[in-house]
């Protein structure tokens, strides 16, 4: 996924966008690329590496003019090569484009354009739009026009930002965010808040099918038939402090440790949305809750909390997946989504192909501003804060308290969810790293790991593999304990590493039995638990809860911060792993 920025004001536009570039990393980091107009000429710099990186290559931040625009590729058509990063120029540097998407169609366009003339300089599908754009401008002698015709003409998902010899800055959506900032000194078009919330918190969120222009100190916003279209401004709730890393080396540890934070924050929702968001919940007959990635963990652990605290019989469907299973859904139906960013396109697909059959969808979501949550007949926000470290962190213990506050209110309160306690117990997790950060250091050059835990501890084994294989590059599985013998029984042999989730649960005899199976195999037992056990070789306190339903939250914390010091320990960016994006928005 890309991030696409553009600037007009007051100010010179080239350090505030590189500057955006930056903060918007996080999104998508193989290639970075500028493009200014100063005095009616357009100049562009881009090559491949990182936003520093490459700044420092080609001091992109000096480039003249107060009109702009950036990006940041993770790359889909075309390689990680320097043609292929944006912007890409049209018309003998007339216009050029930043682009975030799939334009689907793109090599039917790529033909036509050729064939009268027009040169390619990339293997991107993106620079089709550019080439649109002139061709349009050239017929209709009108940016406008351009902009409604090319638009027009695309089909996948996009949102781009074109700047025009004149200094016109234009940009459209479609199915993907793309949002005005509207600073004192000027304005902003821009994949995210973060692009742009160093300068203000008032934004304007476009919709699909929303196409911008900014010019002559004013926005204007049509739709594809060139009708106004009314969007209000809004105020961003995030703060500047959020984004930043502090006194932290990474944004991921910062994160781990906002837990304590974020977690109080989670459980501080309105009495009458949860209410609302039960309602519908426990009117439906069939309920499904998809998600990817960790989100989908949530998912997966949702599934047990509904179904054993608050009686609701739950499908868990990673949302990758949805369109092969949710085919034959009903208005008696509910698909609850869960996602930290709302644009996830697995996500947003699955949603809306519920939607389309009268579906009733739920959402918890961190970016209350994001496609999904505007999508939801109600949403819960989990008030993480911008989570910037691609691995997710705070907002899955976030998704998790909300979880278990809705399990916690359908049940009248069977969960047990003692809120002061669970801050205590994950305050005391993050207060202590030394036990993991030794262990890290010990494990650092195992090529392989295994994350074993039962029912509700599965779902955080899956993720603390995640976690691993994420950050730190090392090949890591998680394996319900109960499934050893039918399998992965055969891997346990010497320098083999299991870590056990093993709390004093109704999983901890069981879970303790598999421990010795394993040991008996020669292999290294890791126990996180709250009791020290003789098979552990590695023991991770954790603090005893009285309700069972609360220790993923805290057994999760010891492997959040083992994949982040194998990562700092094999000395990879723990905040920006390679090939993979914060969101991501193609399929
Ligand atoms: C990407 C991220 C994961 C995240 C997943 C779902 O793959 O790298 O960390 O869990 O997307 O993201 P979402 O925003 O929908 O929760």
């Amino acid at each position: 996924m890309c991030s696409i920025i553009g600037y007009k004001g007051k100010d010179f536009a080239a350090p505030i966008l590189v500057n955006s570039l930056k903060r918007m990393e996080y999104r998508g980091y193989d290639s970075v690329g500028v493009a200014t107009l100063d005095e009616g000429k357009l100049l562009v710099r881009k090559g491949t590496g990182k936003v520093a990186e490459v700044n420092n290559k080609l001091d992109m931040s000096h480039m003249s003019g107060h009109i702009g625009i950036g990006h940041t590729r993770w790359a889909t058509h075309g390689g990680v090569t320097d043609k292929n990063a944006h912007p890409h120029a049209a018309g003998d540097n007339k216009i050029a484009v930043v682009h975030n998407g799939i334009i689907e169609n793109y090599k039917e366009l790529k033909a036509e354009l050729i064939k009268e003339g027009y040169i390619f300089a990339s293997e991107t599908d993106s620079e089709v739009i550019a080439h649109l754009l002139h061709r349009y401008y050239i017929e209709t002698e009108s940016i406008k026009q351009s902009l409604i015709k090319t638009c027009k003409r695309l089909q996948g998902a996009y949102a781009f930002v074109a700047v025009f010899q004149d200094g016109t800055i234009g940009g459209a959506r479609y199915e993907e965010p793309l949002i005005i900032g509207v600073a004192k000194e000027g304005y902003f078009v821009s994949s995210d808040v973060l692009g742009f919330l160093e300068h203000t918190d008032k934004a304007i969120f476009l919709d699909n099918g929303d196409i911008t222009i900014v010019d002559n100190d004013k926005v204007e916003i049509f739709d594809f038939e060139g009708n106004p279209v009314n969007r209000p401004i809004t105020q961003v709730a995030w703060e500047l402090g959020d984004i930043d890393k502090g006194k932290y080396a990474h944004h991921t540890l910062k994160e781990i440790d906002e837990q304590k934070l974020s977690i109080i924050r989670a459980y501080n929702q309105e009495e009458e949305k949860i209410d609302e968001f039960c309602k519908i919940l426990s009117a439906a007959k069939n309920v499904y809750i998809v998600g990817s990635g960790t989100s989908y963990h949530s998912a997966l652990v949702a599934k047990h909390v509904l179904g054993r605290y608050a009686k609701i019989r739950v499908e868990a469907i990673m949302s990758s997946e949805s369109k092969y299973i949710l085919s034959s859904l009903d208005k008696d139906s509910v698909v609850i989504a869960i996602s930290q960013s709302g644009e996830t396109a697995d996500v947003l697909d699955s949603v809306r192909l519920a939607k389309n059959q009268g579906t009733k969808i739920l959402s918890i979501v961190n970016v209350t501003t994001s496609s999904l949550a505007r999508m939801s007949d109600s949403f819960l926000g989990t008030n993480s804060g911008p989570e910037i470290g691609v691995a997710a962190t705070k907002s899955f213990t976030a998704q998790l308290i909300i979880i278990y506050s809705i399990a916690d209110k359908l049940s009248e309160g069977k969960l047990g969810l003692d809120k002061e306690k669970l801050i205590h117990a994950v305050d005391r997790m993050l207060s202590n790293k030394s036990t993991v950060e030794r262990l890290a250091q010990e494990l650092k050059n195992h090529k392989d790991l295994y994350i074993l835990g039962r029912f509700l501890h599965y779902p955080i084994a899956l993720e603390g593999a995640l976690k691993v294989k994420e950050l730190a590059y090392v090949h890591a599985e998680g394996i319900a304990a109960g499934e050893l013998k039918h399998g992965p029984l055969a891997l346990m042999e010497k320098n083999t590493v299991v870590m056990i989730l093993n709390p004093h649960d109704s999983t901890f005899n069981d879970t303790i039995s598999n421990a010795h199976e394993i040991k008996a195999r020669g292999a290294t037992v890791v126990g996180i638990s709250d009791s020290k056990e003789d098979v552990y070789d590695y023991w991770i306190p954790i603090p005893a809860l009285s309700e069972e339903a609360l220790y993923p939250i805290v057994e999760v914390i010891p492997l959040q911060l083992l994949a982040y010091y194998l990562a700092v320990g094999k000395n990879v960016d723990p905040d920006y792993p390679r090939n993979l994006a914060k969101s991501v928005t193609v399929r």
